[in-house]
């Protein structure tokens, strides 16, 4: 038997460490170390593996040699259509053979729901569900309720990798779901599942597995309580897409955000709202983002927004009152708390706004989270409406990000974002003076409002 080796790891980066350690010398977040065994009880799979590797690199060698990059074959990487232009659209337009696709997300949120909706919708092709989580008659519920029936999709409730991948081998899937990879153990590493070293050995297997035989794996991963992937990050290294799929637990709508992926574009999202019989897509995002009201209210601003290449239009709100406590209150739903304070300093500093010692709550409608930044100049705008208690201009939006020296810098794409909210019966949209020159085309129904600066913006509002 080999020799029993003991090391420290960090839970958040996966850095090795010989020693114990308060505070991770990588990623530097304090009581992440975890001691595990790294030396298998069994002859190693990995080590076995590793050496047959090398031997095909060594044998590769001699007969690869370096090519001009224009004499390179274009690969041209099969794809599965998923049946979910949602999905579809998120990896590039489906899923390629051989590839190794991560969901991650919160307990809850609904990732077994989406796998098991994409493995019950495809009808031609034979799926195997691998789930640590759930037995099969939970799943089996779950399939009721989504209400597809289907004929090649098998359910293995196993938590040995190595079990797995011989049914692999014997079933020959067209595509395994692995839910989840935390609850995954092999017999050759001595720690428990979830753990560093059991994710680290078990995504690698399942990696070998999908690129050897060209069967793409779908793996569901939980997430800590600060949005990082539980356990290591090197699992996102590992992979060739990481998804990760949010929302608010208490509301329906849910957003499935490309992070990485190696055959597409990052930062497609695909928008799905929860109902009695599973996830619903949702193709046009901005008609359910906007709400209607009779009469118009302060402190509501609409922005056009864009991620990846997708426009949608969302509403913003800001609620801005006199502070009962010393310390003024900010809270930001669905935005990066950083940024807000960012912008109520640009406010109070270029506009003369006293805001400093007053509460300001924001919040993105749906529960949605985004990370545009051409979202600035709708939230300061609803900020500035809410505390002056003037009502937005109806049928206005907005579109821009601002600098800290109040500048309006032009938001991305923003012709694609005019675009969509003429198409929407907007009635203008305020953008930045610098974007002029992307505009190229000339727009009848939308009238455009160029604006340089934060005052700028303030008057042709109030
Ligand atoms: P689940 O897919 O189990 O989440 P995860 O795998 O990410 O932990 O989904 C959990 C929630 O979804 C659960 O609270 C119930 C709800 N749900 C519906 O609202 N409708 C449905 O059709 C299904 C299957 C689940
Ligand atoms: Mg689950």
């Amino acid at each position: 038997m080999a020799k029993v080796k003991k090391a420290f790891f960090c839970n958040e980066c996966g850095v090795e460490s010989p020693k114990w350690f308060g505070r991770c010398t990588s990623c530097y977040a304090w009581n992440t170390c975890s001691e595990e065994t790294i030396v298998p009880a069994k002859s190693n799979s990995a080590t076995i593996n590793l050496r047959t590797s090398r031997s095909i690199l060594a044998a590769n060698a001699v007969t690869q040699k370096p090519i001009k990059i224009q004499d390179v074959d274009q690969e041209n990487f099969a794809r599965i259509d998923l049946k979910s232009p949602e999905v579809n659209r998120v990896l590039g337009g489906g899923l390629v053979l051989g590839s190794i696709v991560l969901i991650a997300g919160e307990p809850g949120i609904g990732k077994s729901t989406l796998s098991l909706q994409i493995a019950l919708k495809l009808f031609d092709k034979k799926i195997l569900y691998c789930s640590g989580e759930e037995s099969a008659g939970q799943i089996k519920l779950r399939a009721d309720r989504i209400g597809i029936e289907n004929q090649n999709c098998l359910v293995y409730c196993e938590t040995n990798l190595e079990n797995i991948i011989t049914q692999i081998g014997d079933k020959q899937p067209d595509i395994v779901v692995i839910d989840s990879i935390q609850t995954l153990y092999s017999e050759y590493v001595e720690s428990s599942a979830g753990s560093i070293t059991q994710v680290k050995e078990c995504a690698a297997s399942l990696l070998r597995v999908a690129k050897e035989n060209s069967i793409p794996v779908i793996i569901i991963g939980h997430i800590t309580k600060d949005g990082s992937i539980a356990g290591p990050k090197i699992l996102e290294h590992i992979v060739d897409v990481v998804l990760q799929f949010d929302g608010d637990g208490n509301q329906t709508y849910r957003v499935l955000r490309s992070q990485k992926n190696r055959f597409g574009a990052t930062h497609e999202i695909g928008v799905f709202e929860m109902v009695d019989n599973g996830l619903r897509e949702i193709e046009n995002p901005s008609e359910i983002l906007i709400s209607n009201y009779d009469e118009p209210l302060s402190g509501v601003a609409i922005s056009a927004s864009i991620e990846g290449n997708r426009p949608y239009l969302i509403e913003t709100q800001a609620l801005v009152s006199n502070s009962p406590y010393p310390q003024a209150q900010r809270s930001a739903t669905g935005f990066d708390y950083k940024r807000m304070s960012m912008l109520i300093a640009v406010l109070e500093k270029r506009l003369g706004f006293k805001i400093a010692a007053k509460d300001v709550f924001l919040n993105i409608a749906g529960g949605i989270k985004v990370v545009d930044a051409g979202i600035d100049m709708a939230l300061v705008a609803a900020i500035i409406s809410s505390a002056l208690d003037v009502p937005i201009p109806d049928g206005y939006c907005f579109a821009g990000e601002i600098g800290l020296s109040g500048e309006i810098r032009p938001a991305s794409k923003t012709e694609i974002r005019i675009a969509e909210a003429q198409r929407l019966g907007f009635k203008a949209i305020v953008v930045s003076k610098y974007a002029q020159k992307a505009i190229s085309r000339k727009y009848e129904n939308i009238n455009i409002i160029f604006v340089s600066k934060i005052n700028e913006l303030a008057q042709s509002l109030f």
